[in-house]
């Protein structure tokens, strides 16, 4: 069919045509929202997922309704090695700066904003990656200590006050939170409770892979009881159904029962794959309904796709050693498997693989389920690691 008009939209972060079966989790966060806005008890919402899950889309999704509400939001995502200063200062002061814009609260907000300037000028050497100067004064002694956990704490209070002082909430979305350093995400986790037991509507939405929980744990024990962490995972069948029947609809397109239960089953449900498979169905269909057959010539389209792709930005991003781990891993099954098994595949001894298995992890490539386990972040990844690297020998 036409494939100008195809209506699927694979991609990281793409907006889906139709975004199935998150409504409960909009809902939760709209009632948690509300609730920090008026002051009352509520946890700070975070999506954890393996990759393509549908996080960030979600979060967008979130933010969209956030600001249909009328709350102040900012957006940022945490890249590999980037302090939390660095990330979190240039959009703090947008945000301030639009809150000043109301007439209600100009103190408080000006006083946010010193607050920011002290912060700023306390961790510019520390933190060489920001890269903003700010033309308010600071206050002497308000979020200016040098110390990350104190100054932090001080900082949210400040712009609690103003976003309380003109009647709103700041909502701040910071996806790959798992990518955030273990001190940082302690001070993140500090100031969040802090604004949390001084009911100041400040709060956090934020998204990250699995590894994110036991992060927070790690760094601040009582994590748990400050958020909420809702597993974002593939879509179940009558979800992921209406994720590929419905944006075709909308064209008068509709796919016979068996091609829709023929990408469930290879798809898995996974948001990533049922778009790819959308999307090659409808090009491989010469009209409606998409039939069968018509899945079995788009999957080989849509496995060069995602080879092309989603898997290849995460193959490419690894060493030679860390290729033959995962690798290993591999031939092991789709996991999660024992870290000894794995150590026992490539002939080594755990503590001699530790490292490379410590590193993927950091990279967001693996997790650990459980102690001594040790799983894939990316779905599917063994089978594309196998397509690959057709021989177990680490050469691609
Ligand atoms: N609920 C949904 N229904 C239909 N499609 C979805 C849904 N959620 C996500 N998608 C689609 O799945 C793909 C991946 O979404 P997204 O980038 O949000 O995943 P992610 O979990 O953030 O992945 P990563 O961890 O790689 O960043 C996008 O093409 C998006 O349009
Ligand atoms: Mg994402």
């Amino acid at each position: 069919m036409d494939p100008v008009l195809n209506p699927y939209a694979p991609g990281a972060g793409t907006r889906p045509p139709a975004l199935a079966g998150r409504d409960r989790l909009r809902e939760n966060a709209r009632i948690a929202l509300a609730r920090i806005k008026a002051g009352r008890a509520a946890k700070s919402v975070l999506l954890i997922g393996l990759r393509g899950a549908g996080k960030t889309v979600l979060l967008d999704r979130m933010r969209e309704d956030a600001e249909a509400e009328g709350y102040q939001t900012m957006r940022v995502e945490a890249p590999e090695a980037r302090s939390l200063p660095a990330l979190l200062a240039p959009d703090l002061r947008l945000a301030l700066i639009k809150l000043s814009r109301k007439e209600q609260a100009k103190q408080l907000v000006d006083r946010a904003l010193s607050g920011l300037a002290g912060f700023v000028g306390a961790f510019k050497l520390k933190y060489d990656d920001i890269e903003m100067g700010m033309s308010y004064q600071p206050e002497p002694g308000l979020a200016d200590n040098g110390d990350l956990e104190h100054d932090l704490q001080a900082l949210f209070e400040v712009v609690g006050e103003a976003a309380q002082g003109v009647g709103t909430a700041l909502v701040m979305f910071i996806d790959e939170l798992q990518y955030v350093e273990e001190d940082q995400l302690a001070a993140l986790i500090t100031a969040l409770h802090r604004t949390a037991q001084r009911q100041l509507p400040v709060t956090l939405v934020g998204a990250g892979l699995p590894q994110l929980p036991g992060r927070m744990g790690r760094a601040k024990s009582y994590a748990e009881r400050l958020f909420e962490f809702n597993e974002i995972g593939p879509l179940p069948n009558a979800d992921a159904a209406a994720a590929i029947e419905l944006p075709a609809r909308e064209h008068d397109v509709s796919f016979d029962p068996e091609a829709v239960a023929e990408v469930l089953r290879l798809t898995q449900g996974y948001p990533y794959f049922l778009q790819e498979w959308g999307k090659h169905c409808w090009d491989a269909a010469e009209r409606s309904p998409i039939t069968r057959s018509d899945v079995e010539i788009a999957t080989e389209a849509a496995l060069a796709a995602l080879d092309a792709s989603f898997f290849r930005v995460r193959f490419d991003r690894l060493t030679p050693t860390e290729k033959r781990y995962l690798r290993a891993m591999a031939a092991l099954g789709p996991g999660p498997h024992r870290s000894g098994d794995i150590a026992q595949a490539l002939q080594r001894e755990v503590q001699s693989v530790a490292p490379t298995r410590s590193n993927l992890i950091k990279k967001g490539m693996l997790w650990s389920p459980s102690h001594g386990d040790t799983a894939f972040t990316v779905p599917m990844f063994d089978e594309y690691l196998k397509r690959i690297m057709p021989d177990d020998s680490g050469r691609p």
